[in-house]
């Protein structure tokens, strides 16, 4: 089973090693194969302003290699949806310490549809939960594509919508608000059979943050429904 490692800049240097690929794996998956082609960039690597030293990176991985990502962006910090997308969301912008903007989540192509076991997309989902009550969190927003929205209603992220659809370059896209609390995390946890927390803090000792409880062992059942 992939580990989910916490990665921000006071940890960064333990994780450098990854970073390359990282923007790399970013750079095939969202200009290469999904052809956003706003993101390209000469060096091979896609990067943007959103990748700061303000954002959380979770970096899922197996045997000694990155499998899948995600990155947080504390709104208080510039986002997609205040500074690319702000015409998404109706009520204006969202700058608040307590909600961080979540984007560039993905799994290597390898790793996708998985059935044996928690799909690492689904390790990243509830992993994310976790670290966002650990740290006070009460919510996530989103810029997604509409195809997201069943996902989450199957897992249960309760997502609220901030505008209404637009179409982008053959896209469906819009802003939501999602949930961040303590029942999600234990839910999906049931979901995948996990009994409690399970992010890697590495070098990460003195970040302020909340203990979570380890849960009662529930049937992992509900994994294979998740999809
Ligand atoms: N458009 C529409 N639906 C999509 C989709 C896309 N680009 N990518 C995934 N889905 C939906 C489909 O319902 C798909 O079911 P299908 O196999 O019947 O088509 C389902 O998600 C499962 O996706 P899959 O890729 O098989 O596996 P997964 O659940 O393990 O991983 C992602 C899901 C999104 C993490 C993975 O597809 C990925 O890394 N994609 C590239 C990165 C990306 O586009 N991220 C989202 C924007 S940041």
């Amino acid at each position: 089973m992939p580990e989910i490692h916490v990665v921000r800049k006071d940890n960064r240097h333990l994780y450098e090693n990854y970073f390359d690929p990282y923007f790399r794996l970013r750079y095939d998956i969202y200009v290469k194969q999904r052809k956003w082609m706003a993101l390209d960039r000469p060096d091979g690597r896609e990067i943007d302003q959103f990748d700061s030293d303000e954002t959380v990176y979770l970096f899922a991985i197996e045997a000694g290699q990155l499998i899948g990502a995600m990155r947080a962006v504390p709104t208080l910090s510039p986002t997609l949806m205040s500074d690319i997308f702000p015409y998404l969301n109706l009520r204006g912008p969202i700058r608040r310490p307590d909600i961080y903007e979540l984007s560039r989540v993905f799994v290597i192509p390898e790793r996708r549809g998985e059935h044996a076991g928690p799909r690492v997309e689904m390790l990243l989902l509830t992993a994310i939960m976790e670290y966002g009550i650990s740290i006070g969190l009460t919510a996530f927003s989103i810029v997604l594509e509409s195809w997201w929205l069943p996902r989450f209603e199957r897992i249960g992220w309760k997502a609220h919508p901030l505008g209404l659809p637009q179409q982008m370059d053959g896209m469906s896209v819009l802003a939501v608000l999602v949930d961040c609390d303590e029942a999600t995390w234990k839910s999906l946890c049931g979901q995948i059979g996990m009994s409690g927390p399970t992010l890697t803090w590495r070098g990460l000792a003195d970040v302020n943050r909340r203990a979570l409880p380890a849960l009662a062992l529930l049937p992992p059942a509900a994994a294979q429904h998740t999809r």
